[in-house]
C-alpha cells in the first residue's frame, strides 16, 4: 500500500469574495471554509498525513480550527506564497521523501468526498504520473486573445479540471523543481515536464468558492448532505 500525503492549499486572499478575511476563513455553515476540507481529508483512510498551507498570520487560527474538528492528521501548517504554484511548492517541501503519492487540494473546494479520492488513486499507475477529476464542458470554448476569436475548440475533447489532483511524488517534485514554472493547476506543470495525466470523472458538487454566490450554493448542498 502506498503512502499518500495531502497538501491543502489555503493561502489565497480571495479578493473576489469581497471579505476582509482570507477565503479559507470565510464562513460556511457556521464555521471556516478550511474546517470542511481539514475534517474531510482527515476522514479519508487512504490519506496518511496532511500539510496545510495558509496565509501569513493565520497559522494559529488554522491549527485551532484543525483541533476543533479533530483533524489529527494535520502534521504541518505553514505560510504560503504569492501565487498558488508558490504555495503548492512550499507545501510539497514539507512532505517527507518516503511519501509515494501526493494529493493536492484547494480549500476553496470544500465538498470533498472520499469516492473522488478513491477514483483518483485508482487512476494512478499504468504509466500515469498523475490523475485529475474532469467534468464535461457545457459551453463552446473559444480562444480569443485580445477579444478576437482565433480558434474554436472541439468541445467533445474538453474537460474542466477540478481538485483534488494526485501525483506520483517524484514526478510532482520534478515538475515543481524549477522555481520559475507556474500554472493554474498542478497537472499543467507535470504535463509540461513530460508527465502523463489521467482524467477520472469529476464531482459536480465539488464547486469552487470564488464569489459570495458560490458560498450560498455550497451551503445549500451542505444542508442537503446533512439531511
Ligand atoms: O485563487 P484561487 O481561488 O484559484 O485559489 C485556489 C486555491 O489556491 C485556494 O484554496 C487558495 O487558498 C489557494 N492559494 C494559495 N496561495 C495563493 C493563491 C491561492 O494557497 N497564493
Amino acid at each position: 500500500m502506498s503512502s499518500v500525503w495531502a497538501v491543502l492549499v489555503a493561502a489565497g486572499r480571495g479578493e473576489r469574495l469581497g471579505s476582509k478575511r482570507p477565503k479559507a476563513f470565510a464562513v460556511l455553515g457556521g464555521r471556516p471554509l478550511l474546517a470542511e476540507s481539514l475534517e474531510r481529508l482527515d476522514g479519508i483512510p487512504r490519506i496518511e498525513r496532511v500539510v496545510a498551507v495558509v496565509p501569513p498570520k493565520w497559522e494559529e487560527p488554522s491549527i485551532l480550527c484543525a483541533e476543533e474538528v479533530g483533524a489529527s492528521k494535520l502534521t504541518a501548517c505553514i505560510v504560503g506564497g504569492e501565487t498558488r504554484t508558490d504555495s503548492v511548492r512550499i507545501g510539497i517541501g514539507e512532505v517527507p521523501q518516503h511519501a509515494d503519492v501526493i494529493l493536492i487540494h484547494d480549500a476553496a473546494r470544500p465538498l470533498l468526498r472520499r469516492q473522488i479520492v478513491d477514483r483518483l488513486l485508482g487512476g494512478l499507475g499504468e504509466g500515469y504520473d498523475g490523475a485529475v477529476p474532469g467534468l464535461p464542458v457545457a459551453d463552446t470554448i473559444k480562444r480569443a486573445p485580445g477579444g478576437t476569436v482565433v480558434e474554436t475548440l472541439d468541445r467533445s475533447e474538453l474537460v474542466a479540471a477540478q481538485t483534488p489532483q494526485v501525483f506520483a511524488a517524484g514526478a510532482l517534485r520534478r515538475a515543481f523543481a524549477d522555481a520559475d514554472s507556474c500554472g493554474t493547476d498542478c497537472a499543467a506543470l507535470v504535463e509540461r515536464a513530460g508527465g502523463r495525466i489521467r482524467v477520472v470523472p469529476g464531482d459536480p458538487d465539488l464547486l469552487k468558492v470564488t464569489t459570495p454566490e458560490d458560498l450560498a450554493a455550497i451551503e445549500q448542498r451542505l444542508a442537503r448532505e446533512a439531511r
